[in-house]
């Protein structure tokens, strides 16, 4: 099934939230997500994994070459499984370098030890583009770009796009993206102008559903659940039961035939830099 990266340069515009309820809804549908917790700080694998994390047991040690892949899932509260993260990860980008092997290592992994074949795989993104968002975006086959309705949202979001472009000058083919409205306030008129801003400017690569700014959303991290856990008829868990469907129905998670590996990784970070 589909990698995902969910990404966004930009931070606190809910890539962690849509990360975690994104893989909850998947396995409440009942499919086997794995996700990859890429983000230093770690939101991701505090909310979702029990116990404490070494850095030679988080995605760090399959960077460090000590441990394969597969030896780092772990289970996640909410019956999926996780790799994750841990702060020796910020060290990624000066201890090994933006070469294409490193840039390339997260997909080489994926494929060799074959751990996505029927599974759908969900990677939270850091906000940085470093190694390791570009590492998420060379394995990933699809793009989620959470957008929050605040006022630097547009130019985030064109931000995204000229990484995305770039990326695709590397590929060879589009990477297929959709954007999706998170943290929508609809008593702030800001956030219809924003909306309207997104929808011309995006068009097909908006999603319909968007995420509201709610209590139920922002609390349930906090007893390490997600939303549909915390509360299911809440109207956070409409939302993202609204997105998910959405995407299934889109094909978002479906196979996609790999793509040969990106070569020209010199030419990219120059673009993107
Ligand atoms: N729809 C929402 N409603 C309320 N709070 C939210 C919502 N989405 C995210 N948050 C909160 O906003 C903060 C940033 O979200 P997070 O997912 O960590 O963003 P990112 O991973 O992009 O930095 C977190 O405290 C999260 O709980
Ligand atoms: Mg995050």
């Amino acid at each position: 099934m589909a990698r995902i990266a969910v990404f966004n340069h930009k931070g606190g515009v809910g890539k962690t939230t849509t990360t975690l309820n994104l893989a909850a809804a998947l396995a409440r549908e009942g499919y086997d997500p794995l996700a990859i917790d890429l983000d230093a700080q770690a939101h991701l694998t505090a909310i979702a994994c029990p116990g404490t994390v070494g850095a030679d047991d988080s995605v760090y040690g399959y960077f460090k070459g000590s441990r394969p892949l597969a030896d780092l899932v772990r289970n996640a509260h909410g019956g999926w499984e996780i790799i994750p993260a841990h702060l020796e990860l910020s060290k990624v980008d000066t201890q090994f370098g933006k070469g294409p092997n490193v840039l390339n290592k997260l997909r080489h992994g994926l494929d060799r030890e074959r751990l996505n074949g029927d599974r759908p795989v969900v990677i939270d993104c850091c906000p940085m583009l470093g190694v390791l968002s570009l590492s998420a975006l060379f394995a990933a086959d699809r793009v989620l770009i959470p957008v929050s309705a605040d006022y630097l949202a547009v130019k985030g979001a064109i931000q995204v796009e000229k990484t995305l472009n770039a990326l695709q000058r590397v590929l060879g083919h589009r990477m297929e993206r959709r954007y999706v409205i998170t943290r929508f306030d609809g008593r702030r008129k800001m956030s219809w102008d924003i909306l309207a801003t997104f929808k011309e400017k995006l068009g097909a690569d908006l999603c319909e559903s968007r995420i509201s700014e709610t209590v139920s959303i922002a609390e349930s991290p906090y007893k390490n659940e997600d939303v549909f856990t915390h509360d299911n008829s809440s109207r956070g868990a409409a939302d993202y039961r609204a997105l998910y469907e959405e995407l299934g129905q889109a094909g978002f998670f479906g196979h996609r035939p790999a793509a040969p590996a990106p070569v020209a990784v010199p030419q990219f970070i120059a673009a993107v830099a």
